[in-house]
């Protein structure tokens, strides 16, 4: 394909706006996949996407679409619509000259649909308005088309009305892709040049990078350069993806792939990298802006043994998933692990589910925390928790955008759930890092008889201190045995102690069920008794279950 028969989109979206069922639509008609009944969200491949019904990663399919007697080359990329995986939305639109950005019909503008269009915007695609969902009996696109015009100064003749359900129209939008999205700017007389935009690592053939072709062109057995670590490779296999792995024997400039170059150290592919040929080096690509985690876990191997299995299966899932950060941490009561950032709760909680469904990993994942920047012994203001309201703008006359300055930890864990019942599903929601800001925070201890335990040290505002450790020592406390003394189980903060719970002393004696004198029984339920206590830690003289740390750190 001539680079002007090329074209490179992303569909971009608000959540739920049927981003991966227009790209269904897409790939029957250029005959890509067979059109079916059975057809939803083809490019949702991975099961916990089709479990919670939402895209998570970006997903490329090459198209070929006959347009006024020529064929074109289109190099889809179907990206998720929630907040906490934008990242994957960012580098998509790294490999794309335009995007299809869509809105429903029925709700119209919502909180991704503004941030997806400015990720656009500012890395100035060509922006195709889609409004979906026209055969929804309360679908108004008129209204939608009015709110995009008002929203995006983009004119209300430029929208496309489809039902990507029905494929109303959708023939449309394909035309529109030719003709309202520009060629990419590349030369195949120029030297190799290839950004890696994801990467994914596969058992037998170790890294598969997906990559976009600057310049040039690349051939099966041709010796490539990271530009990252400086390392050549010999090219082993390359094609597109359509939106299956189709290998081909080149790969030219404009176009989108795939590429294996027995890679088998995470630690080489790097997500940004730019690819060239050995003997013509060229100017590296600027890459990504590094993803900012938002909400922190720890991450342990539920039994120790297996560390080293999850340590492969993290760092194999990250490559995957570039925007998690990962940190190596201990604790006393769980052992080695990691600490791992993400960009929000749904992101750490996909992240876990697809090490235990494609990794088939099993962790303990502790309470997601926020980052905190402390100063210390200096003097601090009596600050607002609540959110600072900065502006307000109304869409149209049924809906307003409000911009508001919250506490990080405000909004991460339920803030989102509370919002949608508030507004019966009507509110949608999006934020962004607006830096760090002094509040009064303190940090409390956990003490056993006296001895602090590290793993439940907590930052808390200080209004909160109270209620969350009077809870968290009501939570221990049910979590610990008896033991032979009586068990002090103290929230403080510094020297004051600010909520105490009791363990009463008792022995529990298994021999006392057993009459008479038969010494195996006996034996036995001694030995029961001690492998129990292995599953104990010793904080001060206090024996712990490690399930107690677990009940207290895991999340309700
Ligand atoms: P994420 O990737 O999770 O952000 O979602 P998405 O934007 O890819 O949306 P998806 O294609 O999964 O569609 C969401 C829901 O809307 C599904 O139940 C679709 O069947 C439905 N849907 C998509 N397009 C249409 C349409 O044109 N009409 C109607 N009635 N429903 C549609």
């Amino acid at each position: 394909f001539p680079v002007d028969r090329i074209r490179n989109f992303c569909i971009i979206a608000h959540i739920d706006h049927g981003k991966s069922t227009l790209a269904d639509r897409l790939l029957e008609m250029t005959g890509a996949i067979v059109k079916t009944q059975k057809n939803k969200q083809v490019l949702d491949k991975l099961q916990v996407e089709r479990e919670r019904g939402i895209t998570v990663k970006a997903q490329t399919a090459s198209l070929i679409y006959s347009h006024q007697g020529q064929q074109y080359l289109l190099n889809l990329i179907d990206t998720p619509g929630h907040v906490d995986f934008s990242y994957e939305v960012s580098r998509s639109i790294s490999a794309c000259q335009g995007v299809l950005l869509i809105v429903d019909a029925n709700q119209g503008i919502q909180a991704q649909t503004v941030a997806n269009f400015y990720l656009a915007f500012e890395a100035q695609l060509a922006i195709i308005p889609v409004i979906n969902k026209i055969d929804l009996k309360n679908a108004d696109p008129e209204r939608v088309a009015s709110q995009i015009e008002k929203v995006f100064d983009i004119p209300c003749n430029e929208c496309i009305r489809i039902s990507a359900k029905l494929g109303t129209n959708v023939e449309a939008v394909l035309q529109a892709v030719v003709d309202r999205i520009p060629p990419p700017v590349a030369s195949i007389d120029d030297p190799f040049k290839a950004l890696v935009f994801d990467s994914n690592f596969d058992h037998y053939r170790g890294v598969v990078a997906n990559i976009a072709v600057f310049g040039g062109r690349v051939r099966k057995g041709d010796r490539i350069v990271s530009a990252y670590l400086g390392k050549s490779y010999e090219v082993n296999e390359l094609g597109i993806l359509r939106p299956d792995e189709h290998p081909t024997q080149k790969l030219f400039a404009g176009q989108v792939g795939y590429m294996v170059t027995g890679m088998k150290d995470v630690k080489e592919a790097q997500i940004g990298d730019t690819l060239y040929l050995k003997e013509q080096p060229v100017e590296t690509l600027p890459g990504f802006k590094p993803a900012k985690a938002m909400v922190f876990a720890g991450m342990f191997p539920t039994d120790q043994s297996d560390y080293p299995g999850l340590r492969s299966a993290i760092e194999r899932l990250t490559l995957n998933d570039s925007s998690v950060t990962v940190q190596r941490d201990s604790s006393m009561a769980l052992g080695a692990g990691w600490r791992l950032g993400f960009l929000g709760l749904l992101h750490m909680e996909v992240f876990n589910q697809r090490l235990e469904q494609e990794y088939n990993a099993s962790v303990i994942v502790t309470a997601p925390t926020v980052p905190y920047k402390a100063v210390l012994s200096s003097p601090r203001l009596i600050k607002n928790r609540r959110g600072i309201q900065k502006n307000m703008v109304y869409i149209d006359d049924k809906r307003v955008m409000m911009k508001y300055l919250f506490p990080l930890n405000e909004i991460v864990v339920d803030f989102y759930d509370l919002l949608k019942s508030l507004s019966s599903g009507y509110a949608s929601f999006d934020y962004e890092n607006a830096g760090y800001q002094a509040a009064d925070l303190i940090k409390m201890n956990i003490l056993l008889n006296g001895q602090p335990v590290e793993e439940l040290i907590t930052i808390v505002h200080r209004g909160r201190a109270y209620s969350a450790g009077k809870a968290m020592c009501e939570r221990l406390q049910d979590s610990i045995p008896r033991q032979m003394f009586e068990i002090a189980v103290q929230a403080s903060i510094g020297s004051k102690v600010i909520a105490r719970e009791t363990i009463k002393a008792y022995r529990k004696n298994v021999l006392a069920k057993c009459y008479g004198g038969d010494i195996t029984r006996k034996m036995k339920l001694l030995k029961k008794q001690a492998e129990g206590k292995k599953k104990m830690r010793l904080i001060g003289n206090v024996e712990v279950p490690k399930d107690a740390f677990i009940n207290v750190l895991k999340r309700k």
